[in-house]
């Protein structure tokens, strides 16, 4: 019986040559870090050293997230992560009235330059490459993150660390943006020019597909909605008078991994074969790092059950496995309690320890890209690439994927394909362990992490301060230059921001004047 792949195409009981046949692996595969990258976007992967282990946290205030981030370092992980709450993912102080009830909950409650300065501090930022997950605000953050380096004395062209930055997805899932698509795309372009000028080992962008799969995408809509999303921002950029070699090397792209691991490691080896040819066909990209595509993974979250928790350590190890089979440069895997609360100390260190097993005790690191040539994945990659490129058409058909969002296309695409997982799940003809099968009659007790809720008040309380200390006419006439120049085409608001954030204007003020400039973006009826 012939089973159907997440993407809908079939996988067959038994793969043999006849799936390869006239099969070329010279021009269907190249070599592992050379064109179209389908091996690996480096020629030596991980024989040389293992993905970034880089855990997504933090929570309540910057001293309470610090600390959580100065643990990860002693336990191992290679890169940092910062989750933000949602009024500074959304653009607002934590005593904006909107920010009620939500300030630290989901991330870090950051204000001003005087936060940031406390969430890194004792971190040296010329040795660590810190990711932040922000979008709207992104080119704030990434102010203020220069802003400290440099305060710790440290060179902007030192500082390593990608910023995500990709508000097209958040029209289409997850919903963290605050302009209208076009100020969002001009603020994009004025990020890669400014990071070309000034932070140029900066990934200016981390184009993701995440959050789509978590909404619901199959591998073929997650991956064929991103890239063309990419699509998106290297035309606005090359519109904006940008070479796309002076900003392509530093896009990145972000991917969730499923439990599915066969489909998942096809998925991500097809991805980087279309994108490549993008790149160089599409914009004729000639420098090689503009042709690579680099990304991070996240395991499923959407796969843990708060159902026997402890088996999402096995779905997650999983999910790791086939990231890692499937090249990944960048790695975060979800604790084991995720689907019940925040994660504990010990579930973050276990998540951690579940990469470190993966890199030194398998040996899965002993040689690039283990699945060449296997008929099933090999096939599986070719059967992707057929579907992904089918989908990539039709956003292009719509005018691209602003058009196409903007007439609710992958939304809806998205919405029909989770209605599909959740009936398959409530028939009981997709199993999931402990939930729908398997599962106990009484669930055991679990202690959850709680976030201190009086953190709102300090959050207000350090804020009132701020605003007493600073020179007000000093951060008005800054943000009268950051409105001056978001009103022109010509000028890179990220320079007036900088000085604005400087000068201890807060993320809310920031946000609010280009708001006033911008508007704010309500989505159409079809959405
Ligand atoms: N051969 C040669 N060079 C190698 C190499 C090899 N085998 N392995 C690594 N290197 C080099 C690289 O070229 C790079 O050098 P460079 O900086 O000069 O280019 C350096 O070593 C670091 O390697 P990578 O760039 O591959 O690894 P990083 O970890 O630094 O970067 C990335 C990975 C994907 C490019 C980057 O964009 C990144 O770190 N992304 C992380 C994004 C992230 O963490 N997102 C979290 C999202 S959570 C979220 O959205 C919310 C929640 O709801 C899900």
């Amino acid at each position: 019986m012939t089973r159907a792949s997440e993407s809908g195409t079939p996988i067959e009981p038994v793969y043999g040559p006849e799936a390869l046949k006239d099969w070329d692996p010279r021009e269907r595969l190249g070599q592992p870090g050379e064109y179209p990258y389908t091996r690996g976007v480096y020629a030596s992967m991980y024989t040389g050293r293992p993905w970034t282990m880089r855990q997504y946290a933090g929570f309540g205030t910057a001293a309470e997230s610090n600390a959580r981030y100065k643990e990860l370092i002693a336990h191992g992980t290679m890169g940092l992560s910062v989750a933000f709450d949602l009024p500074t993912q959304m653009g607002h102080d934590s005593d904006a009235p909107i920010a009620h009830g939500e300030v630290g909950k989901v991330g870090v409650a950051i204000d001003s330059i005087d936060d940031m300065r406390v969430l890194f501090d004792g971190i040296p930022l010329d040795r660590v490459s810190t990711s932040m997950t922000i979008n709207a605000p992104a080119a704030l953050l990434l102010l203020l993150y220069q802003l400290v380096a440099e305060e710790q004395g440290v060179d902007a062209s030192k500082l390593t660390g990608t910023i995500q930055n990709d508000v097209l997805k958040e029209y289409i899932a997850r919903g963290t943006y605050i302009f209208p698509p076009g100020p969002s795309l001009r603020l994009v372009a004025d990020i890669f020019r400014y990071c070309r000028a000034e932070i140029p080992r900066w990934n200016t962008i981390s184009i993701s597909g995440y959050h789509m799969a978590e909404a619901g995408a199959t591998p073929a809509q997650e991956i064929a909605f991103t890239l063309a999303d990419g699509i998106e921002y290297v035309r606005t950029a090359v519109a904006a008078g940008m070479d796309v070699d002076d900003f392509a090397p530093r896009l990145s792209f972000f991917f969730v991994a499923r439990t599915t691991i066969l489909e998942e490691v096809a998925k991500f080896r097809a991805a980087r074969r279309i994108w490549a040819r993008v790149m160089r066909e599409e914009f004729g990209a000639k420098n090689p790092k503009s042709l690579m595509l680099r990304f991070h993974t996240q395991t499923a979250g959407v796969q843990l059950t708060a159902q026997q928790p402890e088996v999402n350590l096995v779905r997650v190890a999983v999910q790791a496995l086939g990231a890692v089979l499937g090249g990944t440069q960048s790695l975060h895997t979800n604790a084991y309690d995720e689907a019940i609360a925040l994660p504990t100390d010990k579930s973050a260190r276990l998540a951690l320890r579940t990469q470190q097993v993966l890199a030194y005790e398998t040996d899965v690191t002993a040689t690039v890209d283990p699945f060449a040539g296997s008929y099933v994945v090999e096939a599986m990659t070719d059967d992707l690439e057929t579907a992904i490129l089918g989908l990539m058409r039709q956003i292009e058909d719509r005018g691209g994927a602003v058009a196409a969002i903007e007439q609710g296309f992958q939304k809806a695409e998205i919405e029909r394909s989770a209605y599909r997982v959740a009936r398959e799940t409530d028939a009981g003809e997709r199993v999931v362990v402990g939930v729908n099968r398997f599962a106990l009659d009484e669930e055991e007790p679990y202690e959850p992490l709680r976030v201190d809720p009086a953190i709102e008040e300090r959050q207000a309380r350090r804020l009132a301060r701020l605003r007493a200390e600073r020179d007000g006419d000093a951060v008005a006439a800054a943000l009268a230059a950051l409105a001056a120049a978001a009103r022109s085409d010509a000028d890179n608001v990220l320079y007036p921001m900088r000085e604005a954030l400087r000068a201890r204007a807060t993320l809310g003020e920031v946000c609010n004047t280009l708001r006033d400039v911008w508007g704010a973006y309500e989505p159409s009826e079809t959405f």
